[in-house]
């Protein structure tokens, strides 16, 4: 499916999003969460770029601001072309039907009160003039796109199962014909059982629609399964960012290195030769990001110029990126001699493993 020669549908640029911390009775701003902190990536059409990493790393944050649900600290936000990142609410308004979220949460995301047609045209109201004839008919075509029965129409979310319900979510975020959808952690709170069957409709949909999904999760299996491309996040920023196969197959970033060792094989004689990476200590705070690279605390390679120097997201090989010294001195040593490709040579020392 990753076809780069595809139309960039999404440029993300140097992205950040701070939250501010304040203390005291008058609320002074004593520093910032730096949630998400220079973020660039491109989505290509009809494209599912993943992105992974652990609780708290910013995936949401990066989300939500790139549908600019939030007002970004700082850099571009290019979808379609059109340079959303700093525009007004008002002018976004009539740009909104192009892009929308799909939650995590179905229960807490859907409207208790309302019936299940009700939530599904809601947009409909906001955003089209259309009669209540056309909209019940809009109504029924999504049902029945995403495999919800009509005669359903009128009863309310608490009277379908999980899975079901996140059927509903699909169902109101495809309303307006959007052409992104950011689909954050959108299985997670389903039985295992239900939710490939919500993967299958979302790639299913992709590929009648032509979507284009940016697909947050933290579950490495899923993601290698649907994803075309995968980032990687770790404290704010992007360490590694590969078409799929590159990124499972041959990590190079330290970080995803140890992310993926934790990932069982589905092959058991690969899965017993399988070297764990434990990484030492705690996720540093996004209010305290050390001062060099975001990773230099945990990482079992640091060097000295690691904590002095943050290393810029570059290209190690075709479509392959990296923010790391290590990458960047051995391709400076070795790209000559090796072509610079492949895997890194450097092999894996599981740490107390
Ligand atoms: N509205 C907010 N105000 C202040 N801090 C926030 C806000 N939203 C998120 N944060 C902080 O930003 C950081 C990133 O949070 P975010 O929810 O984006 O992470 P995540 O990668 O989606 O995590 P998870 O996998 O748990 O969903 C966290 O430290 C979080 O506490
Ligand atoms: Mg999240």
């Amino acid at each position: 499916m990753a076809d780069t020669a595809r139309k960039p549908l999404v440029e993300v640029d140097g992205l950040k999003m701070y939250f501010p911390i304040t203390a005291g009775i008058f609320r002074t701003k004593v520093g910032d969460v730096k949630a998400v902190d220079d973020v660039s990536f491109t989505i290509y059409e009809g494209e599912t770029l993943g992105l992974v990493g652990e609780s708290g790393c910013g995936k949401s944050t990066c989300g939500r601001a790139v549908l600019r649900l939030y007002d970004p600290t700082a850099g571009s936000i290019r979808i379609d072309g059109k340079d959303i990142g700093k525009m007004d609410q008002g002018t976004l308004r009539p740009l909104r039907p192009k892009m929308q979220m799909v939650f995590q949460d179905p229960q807490a995301s859907l409207n208790a009160r309302m019936t299940v047609a009700s939530i599904i045209s809601e947009p409909l109201d906001e955003h089209t003039r259309m009669s209540r004839a056309e909209k019940l008919a809009r109504v029924y075509e999504l049902m029945d796109a995403v495999g919800l029965n009509r005669d359903f129409a009128n009863r309310y979310p608490h009277e379908f199962s999980g899975g079901q319900r996140q059927r509903i979510g699909i169902a109101r975020a495809l309303a307006l014909n959007p052409k992104f959808i950011v689909c954050d952690e959108p299985i997670a709170a389903l039985d295992v059982s239900i939710q490939a069957q919500v993967v299958n409709l979302l790639e299913d949909l992709q590929d009648k629609l032509g979507l284009t999904y940016l697909f947050i999760s933290h579950d490495l299996s899923m993601v290698r399964h649907i994803c075309d491309r995968v980032a990687v996040m770790y404290l704010g920023r992007i360490v590694e960012l590969a078409p799929r196969d590159a990124l499972y197959d041959a990590p190079m970033h330290p970080y995803t290195q140890a992310l993926l060792s934790a990932v069982p094989e589905p092959d058991p004689a690969t899965e017993t030769s399988r070297q764990r990476i434990i990484l030492q200590g705690d996720v540093p705070s996004p209010a305290n990001p050390p001062k060099g690279c975001n990773f230099c605390t945990r990482c079992p390679k640091v060097m000295p110029v690691c904590r002095e120097v943050k290393p810029a997201l570059t290209e190690i090989a075709p479509g392959h990126m990296a923010a790391c010294h290590l990458l960047d001195t051995r391709n400076a040593t070795t790209a000559g001699a090796t072509g610079g490709t492949g895997a890194p040579e450097h092999t894996q020392q599981g740490e107390n493993a």
